[in-house]
């Protein structure tokens, strides 16, 4: 059976409503969307996700118990457990085994800025650009760990090429082109609320990327589990690019995994009031589970202990360290995981029944992603630690307000402003916490308090902050 009987058979033929008006090539970039469509399991999602009134989340609330986690010493330093799964992190960075791991696929409909998110200039001082930062810190580590740390990003169809231009525009930073991998992800049709597939236009169907989840999948199919095999490669630290604060390589949190064998392991951070809208990472029964503030319901949020913190505390920043050969048994022929999509309700510029172009200004359909966090049940010895806000997030999601570049701008500063009091510097600050003069450390000077404190001592630096400073 040809593709377009396949697509009539499944209700989907208006896909190729204007076949014949398009040319050779059209006809084959069409051709080529449509065969990446997998119709049954389309038909699936559709029923489950679109035509069902049920949510997508069957989570058996009254059973739902926060998870454990591992707390932040007051003096880290001077901690036993934490020193010695520093000493295990740094040993798996200078034996080669620890791989950077962006996901940069997202479309960043909310920051609304022309272009991959990465390219978006975020340093308050010199407007360095969040590629040039995450590019940053990990030239910083290969020096300090003598070892290569390849870096991974997974792109999407919507900005695969732009990003690999502005790498090679950019000289990848410096960390020298072989050892910076781009790869694609996966992409889905958009449906509309009965389940047809939506137009783009006479010749391309409305596709999305998958979801961050679906870097498990194109990390198999695109052969870069086998290449990291292949350079000895068995850990990799997972962020988001829209984190400029992330501690890009952790020797703690990569310790904690070692040690405690787990196969996937992440980062909380206590929410700071009870509708922060970040995940909350539960058990249920043996399993390690992150449940979205969305699908939680409002009296287990709200919930306390005895000494009346909140009971679900926990909140995922999205900072995993994943073991390859978990990636490897999820996404293997013979595994029987198969992660669930969930559905966004998005508005998508589309063709009408007349063959018209029409920007909708309310939702009007449906996209399918997978999320990188699903896998957590299937995890053996999942393992949490706690981090900082500073330390570790504050990302740049909107336009204006809350996770925007003005937030993020001046954590950064408050962040610098930290180090530079903890080496014994006074930052004058305004109300909010933010230095009054603009500071930025570049991230070859020092990424993390330990690093910038080295530095600190070393140059002994003689700087009097009367106007905006950037310390490298
Ligand atoms: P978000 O959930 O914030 O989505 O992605 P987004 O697409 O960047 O932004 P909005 O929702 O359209 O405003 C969190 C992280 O997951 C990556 C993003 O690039 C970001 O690093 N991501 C998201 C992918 O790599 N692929 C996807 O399909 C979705």
């Amino acid at each position: 059976m040809d593709t377009k009987e396949r697509f009539e058979q499944k209700g989907q033929g208006h896909v190729f409503q204007y076949w014949e008006s398009l040319d050779e090539e059209e006809k084959r970039v069409l051709q080529e969307q449509a065969d990446e469509i997998d119709l049954d399991e389309l038909e699936v999602l559709v029923k489950q996700l679109v035509l069902s009134k049920k949510g997508s989340s069957t989570i058996d609330f009254s059973s739902l118990d926060p998870a454990p986690y591992e707390p932040l010493p007051g003096d880290i330093l001077g901690d036993e457990k934490w020193q010695k799964a520093k000493i295990a992190g740094e040993a798996a960075l200078c034996s080669g085994r620890v791989a950077a791991f962006t996901v940069a696929g997202g479309q960043g409909t909310r920051l609304g800025y022309d272009g991959p998110k990465g390219t978006y200039p975020i340093s308050p001082v010199k407007n360095k650009t969040l590629f040039q930062l995450f590019a940053e810190k990990i030239r910083a580590a290969r020096c300090r760990y003598d070892c290569e740390i390849p870096w991974y990003l997974m792109t999407s169809h919507v900005n695969h090429e732009a990003t690999v231009s502005f790498f090679r525009e950019n000289n990848h930073f410096g960390l020298g082109e072989d050892s910076v991998r781009f790869f694609r992800q996966g992409r889905m049709p958009a449906v509309d609320f009965e389940g047809k597939i939506l137009m783009e236009s006479k010749r391309s169907i409305a596709m999305s990327p998958d979801g961050h989840g679906g870097a498990l999948r194109a990390l198999e199919r695109n052969g870069i589990l086998d290449e990291m095999e292949a350079k000895g490669i068995d850990l990799m630290s997972y962020f988001q690019v829209d984190n400029p604060h992330v501690q890009v390589i952790d020797p703690y949190f990569l310790g904690f995994h070692v040690l405690s064998g787990s196969s996937m392991s992440s980062k909380m951070l206590p929410k700071a009031y009870e509708k922060e809208k970040l995940g909350h990472f539960c058990v249920l029964g043996d399993r390690l589970e992150i449940v979205e503030y969305s699908d939680m319901p409002d009296e287990l949020t709200a919930q306390r202990d005895e000494k009346g913190q909140l009971r679900f505390i926990a909140g995922s920043v999205a900072i995993h360290i994943v073991s390859v050969d978990f990636i490897r048994k999820l996404t293997g022929k013979n595994s029987s995981i198969a992660l669930p999509f969930h559905k966004a309700l998005k508005k998508i510029a589309c063709l009408d029944s007349n063959g018209e172009k029409v920007v909708p200004s309310e939702p009007n359909g449906v996209k399918f992603e997978l999320f990188v966090f699903d896998a957590l049940p299937f995890a053996g010895k999942p393992m949490i630690i706690e981090t900082t806000r500073l330390g570790d997030f504050s990302p740049v999601k909107n336009a204006e307000g809350v996770d925007s570049a003005v937030t993020c701008r001046a954590d950064q500063q408050r962040l610098f402003a930290q180090w530079l009091t903890d080496v014994g510097v006074s930052v004058e600050k305004d109300s909010e916490g933010v230095p009054l003069r603009k500071i930025e450390v570049s991230p070859l000077f020092g990424y993390d308090l330990e690093t910038f404190r080295e530095s600190w001592e070393k140059r002994g630096l003689d700087t009097d902050f009367s106007q905006d400073t950037y310390i490298e």
